[in-house]
């Protein structure tokens, strides 16, 4: 099930995604292929798509969710490129290709990751992609500068470029990696809820349980794959974060515990939609497929 709706959700998101890569003057093209180059490379799309279930567990149309999935989708592309950067995690290798600094160069890279992130608030409020009054994209940008910001992404980023090296105790692992990885994953049900106009604060407070749950679930399941899956796989560096010694849920708790927290994670968010109808299974595939998958 959850093949066939990611298969659908991909491709409405990469079909809105397309039409925002137009360079405007021959001497911008470098950067816009920079940019496209740094989106349209095949990722998993697992924010669009929660942004997508989202909007549909609500009963709004995906349709409603496009402007919001592109959004969360671009920020998240420029958290990799730059993620990526030799003076940051100092990766070759993203999505199976080359990072965006190697395709290109460091300062172009760094340039795309800019323009990548306002290029999400124009998505987020282009009425084509957006269709909603402008209450709702208020919110919603509003949603998105928080998830993606100093007290969110960006945060979270900081702390884990200070901890290298450094033995972190469950509390502060925790804490980094609800903000470098949960904030943008809280934020992509967040968005979708919204944007199908009709989230009262009772179901946004429901949904906000489950996203934290699997925000945290994701970067547990992305730090075991690290230890356990290949670069093949992963289209990424296996092995990356033991080599540059960054605090880690294997590394803190060992293989087996911390595949235990990810499943006890997954239950902690399906717990959360036991109010939901048919209409959020979606949601409750996803919550299963962040820690089952294998890149
Ligand atoms: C990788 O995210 C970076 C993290 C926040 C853990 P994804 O695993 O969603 O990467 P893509 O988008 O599929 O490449
Ligand atoms: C990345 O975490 C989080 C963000 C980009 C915000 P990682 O550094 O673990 O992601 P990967 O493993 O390089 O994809
Ligand atoms: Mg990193
Ligand atoms: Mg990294
Ligand atoms: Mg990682």
């Amino acid at each position: 099930m959850i093949a066939a709706y990611q298969a659908r959700c991909q491709a409405q998101v990469d079909a809105a995604l397309e039409t925002l890569f137009h360079a405007p003057s021959s001497e911008l093209e470098r950067l816009y292929a920079a940019m496209r180059y740094s989106v349209m490379n095949g990722g998993k799309r697992v924010r669009p798509l929660l942004a997508y279930a989202a909007c549909e567990a609500l009963g709004g149309a995906s349709s409603d969710a496009d402007g919001a999935a592109c959004a969360v989708e671009l920020i998240h592309a420029y958290s990799l490129v730059h993620d990526d950067l030799p003076a940051m995690d100092d990766d070759d290798l993203r999505r199976g290709q080359p990072t965006t600094h190697k395709k290109f160069d460091e300062a172009c890279a760094i340039l795309a990751g800019d323009g990548l992130q306002s290029l999400a608030f124009s998505a987020l409020l282009d009425p084509r992609l957006s269709p909603q009054g402008d209450a709702i994209r208020l919110a919603m940008v509003q949603a998105v500068a928080q998830g993606a910001g100093p007290a969110g992404m960006v945060g979270g980023q900081a702390i884990d470029l200070g901890s290298v090296g450094l033995k972190l105790d469950q509390t502060a692992l925790e804490y980094m990696h609800r903000h470098k990885t949960g904030a943008l994953i809280e934020t992509s049900v967040k968005v979708g809820a919204l944007a199908s106009a009709r989230a009262d604060a009772q179901t946004l407070a429901a949904l906000q349980q489950y996203a934290q749950a699997i925000g945290l679930a994701f970067q547990v399941q992305d730090d075991i794959l690290d230890v356990e899956s290949d670069t093949a796989t992963l289209g990424k560096r296996q092995g990356a974060d033991i080599a540059r010694d960054k605090p880690t849920y294997p590394a803190l708790l060992g293989l087996e515990a911390a595949k235990a927290y990810a499943l006890e994670l997954r239950d902690q968010a399906l717990a959360a939609l036991a109010g939901f109808d048919d209409k959020a299974e979606p949601l409750r595939a996803l919550a299963r497929y962040i820690v089952e998958r294998r890149s």
